[in-house]
């Protein structure tokens, strides 16, 4: 296919950690990051600058970046990136820190992800703040991860629906979408935080974002299966040109402020889907025709089947 291949981002030891109410020692979050990124992702979310009273479980972050295997894996894959979450200036400032005090090469990351939410209550939620004033506070961060080599992606929350405010309007999200683009957000992940997105509301979702000037081919699809409609959605997303998708291994995850809302789409089952729909991935490059696939045991030998295996097992 002549397809570029879509780009798996991998948010399970972040997104699908930090609803996690058991504290995860940094070891093992450690292991999960190395497992995935040997069976084949190169883009795996290692876990957020936020602050512990918030969200307890992410404070072994600057443990789990520093880790000699996290470093072994940089060494071993020139093309890993391990964003963390940054949800302000000290946050961003946390981790200038810890980039100066553990210099290497490569470092220990190179992508910051900021976090924006489409709702007045999830923004309130989330960030204990407006959307606005969330958006105010976002250019010196850009100015300082630019001037430190990082790159920033942005994530915009709850686009389909809030928990507390309920229906968003496209033209909301597409707006927001487009200040995070001009601040200088190399991609914006569009957030289905609760999973309550299908097809067409994508679709009108995206049709929103062009008319307004953000390209489809700068936004990801971050989707969460409450009702089961997360593959369409990806599916129909794909079809309509969005380059990215954000998966968790087995479905880990949730968000801790929204009541209700289950896992992230499973990282396998995007896989899978777009596997056998002979549609290019990062991680399975140049899958058979559509249809034809063999991930499953039936008549299917070879390193792809293996691969997936391996995947599944982490
Ligand atoms: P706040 O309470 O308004 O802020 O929280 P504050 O400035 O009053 O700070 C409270 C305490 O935290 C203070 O400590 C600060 O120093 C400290 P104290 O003085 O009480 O001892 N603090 C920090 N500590 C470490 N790192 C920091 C930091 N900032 C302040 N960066 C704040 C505001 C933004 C901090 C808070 O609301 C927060 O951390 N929010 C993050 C919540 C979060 O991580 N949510 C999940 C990520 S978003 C998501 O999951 C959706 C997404 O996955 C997409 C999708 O699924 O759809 C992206
Ligand atoms: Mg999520």
């Amino acid at each position: 296919s002549s397809q570029q291949p879509i780009k798996l981002v991998e948010v399970g030891p972040r997104d699908g950690l930090q609803n996690e109410k058991t504290p995860l020692d940094a070891q093992i979050k450690v292991e999960l990051i190395e497992r995935l990124v040997r069976s084949g992702l190169r883009d795996v979310e290692a876990g957020s600058f936020v602050s512990p009273k918030w969200v307890p479980q992410m404070a072994t972050t600057p443990e789990v970046l520093t880790s000699p295997t996290l470093a072994q894996l940089r060494r071993d894959y020139p093309d890993l990136s391990l964003p963390v979450l940054v949800p302000n200036a000290r946050g961003l400032s946390s981790l200038t820190t810890l980039l100066s005090q553990h210099p290497s090469d490569p470092p220990l990351t190179n992508e910051i992800a900021v976090f924006v939410a489409a709702s007045e209550g999830f923004s309130r939620a989330n960030l204990n703040t407006t959307v606005a004033d969330s958006l105010a506070s976002l250019p010196p961060i850009f100015d300082s991860a630019k001037k430190q080599g990082l790159r920033v992606r942005a994530y915009v929350s709850v686009v389909l629906g809030c928990p507390f405010d309920g229906r968003i309007e496209p033209e909301k999200v597409a707006g927001v979408a487009k200040e995070l683009l001009e601040m200088g957000a190399y991609e914006v992940s569009l957030g289905d935080t609760i999973g309550v997105g299908v097809p067409a509301g994508w679709e009108k979702l995206l049709n929103e974002c062009e008319r307004k000037g953000v390209p489809v081919s700068k936004l990801a699809a971050h989707c969460h299966d409450t009702y089961g409609t997360a593959i369409s959605n990806i599916l129909h997303c794909v079809s309509l040109g969005i380059p990215t998708v954000d998966t968790s291994i087995a479905s880990l995850g949730g968000c801790p402020y929204s009541p209700g809302a289950t896992g992230n789409v499973s990282t396998e089952d995007v896989l899978y889907a777009l596997y056998h729909s002979g549609i290019p991935s990062s991680f399975f490059p140049s899958p058979p025709e559509a249809g034809e696939g063999t991930l499953l045991g039936w008549n299917g030998e070879g390193e792809d089947k293996e691969r997936f295996e391996r995947l599944c097992a982490v």
